[in-house]
């Protein structure tokens, strides 16, 4: 079975973790899971680049290779290696032990470069090998360039719109797959429309205000985004509930954007409309979730500043 290793940036790592294993499980029922501080390996019956295209807080990821009988490579790394252009060795150290780092990575280079035509590039390497040090195992790593996720182009914003990053990550959460369908009920600027177009997710947003839904259609437009767009209060979701997979969604504040009323009657009134076997991601201020009647499996707390603090419910 293909094994995968993602090196997660440690902002949000609770998040990151877990959005990587839901894309695991999405992909693979059956698959594996070691998490190892920042380092998540995976075993599954899909490939690195699948969850990395979608993934958002991913630094590093590729192929695990475990084969150490001579080389570290099968016939398969082997080729790769041997026909790529240009290739860089790297070491990720997560032991406690402080290792010679420019050492290995000569060695690996000189053992690479015994049997390759390649060349050494350090700045934009086709293809990088990785040995991967941790307290509890070591492996090799291999990983290709150009498996980086479209990030969709904005030209209306807005103060009130959602981190890009957070709301891929809460669509990701739920595990949404492609050619299903996601809404966004307070679809403000479009950001969960934008995000889900881009990784092959169909998306339907909803907003009252009509500027905000002029802003979703011109952000839509520029990509070149289909999602279908409603100008209403978010109860229309309940005529369109039937064609939609999972509901992702921040709810308003109350400062920024405009409401039909304060944001906890809001969430009250939204939460006691959703349906039971849907997906949910709700991003809400933190007191506000905190006494809605949703019973999350899931709930991440996200530090804004001292007067800031958002959740994020999974449902
Ligand atoms: C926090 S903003 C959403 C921001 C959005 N995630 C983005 O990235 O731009 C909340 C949105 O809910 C909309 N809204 C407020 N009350 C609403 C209602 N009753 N029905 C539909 N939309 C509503 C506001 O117009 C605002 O655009």
């Amino acid at each position: 079975m293909p094994e995968s290793f993602f090196l997660l940036t440690k902002d949000h790592l609770d998040i990151a973790i877990d959005e990587i294993v839901s894309l695991a499980k999405m992909y693979d029922r059956f698959s594996k899971i070691t998490i190892i501080d920042n380092l998540v390996i995976v075993q599954a019956k899909t490939s690195w680049e699948k969850i990395s295209r979608r993934a958002t807080f991913v630094k590093i990821s590729g192929k695990v290779m475990r084969k150490m009988s001579g080389l570290f490579l099968d016939e398969e790394n082997f080729l790769l290696l041997k026909n790529t252009n240009t290739f860089a060795c790297r070491i990720i150290n997560l032991s406690s032990d402080p290792d010679d780092v420019n050492e290995i990575e000569k060695a690996m280079g000189n053992m690479i470069s015994k049997f390759s035509q390649a060349k050494v590039s350090l700045e934009d390497p086709e293809i990088t090998v990785y040995a991967i040090f941790t307290d509890k195992e070591n492996f090799f790593g291999i990983s290709k360039k150009n498996t980086q996720s479209i990030t969709p182009k904005k030209i209306k914003k807005h103060p009130h719109e959602l981190d890009r990053r957070l709301t891929r990550a809460m669509i990701n959460l739920i595990g949404i797959e492609t050619g299903k369908t996601v809404c966004d009920p307070f679809c403000g600027t479009g950001t969960t429309l934008l995000e889900a177009e881009s990784m092959g997710i169909r998306a339907i947003g909803i907003d009252f205000d009509e500027k905000m839904y002029q802003a979703s259609k011109a952000n839509l437009a520029i990509n070149g985004y289909q999602s279908r767009l409603i100008k209403g209060d978010f109860s229309q979701l309940a005529k369109i509930i039937g064609d939609v997979d999972g509901i992702v969604t921040d709810i308003p504040y109350g400062r920024a954007s405009k409401t039909s009323e304060n944001p906890e009657d809001l969430l009250g009134r939204f939460v006691s409309m959703l349906p039971q076997k849907k997906k949910i991601a709700i991003m809400c201020k933190k007191e506000v979730g905190d006494r809605a009647k949703i019973n999350p499996i899931k709930k991440y707390e996200i530090y804004r500043h001292k007067s800031l603090t958002r959740i994020i419910l999974i449902k």
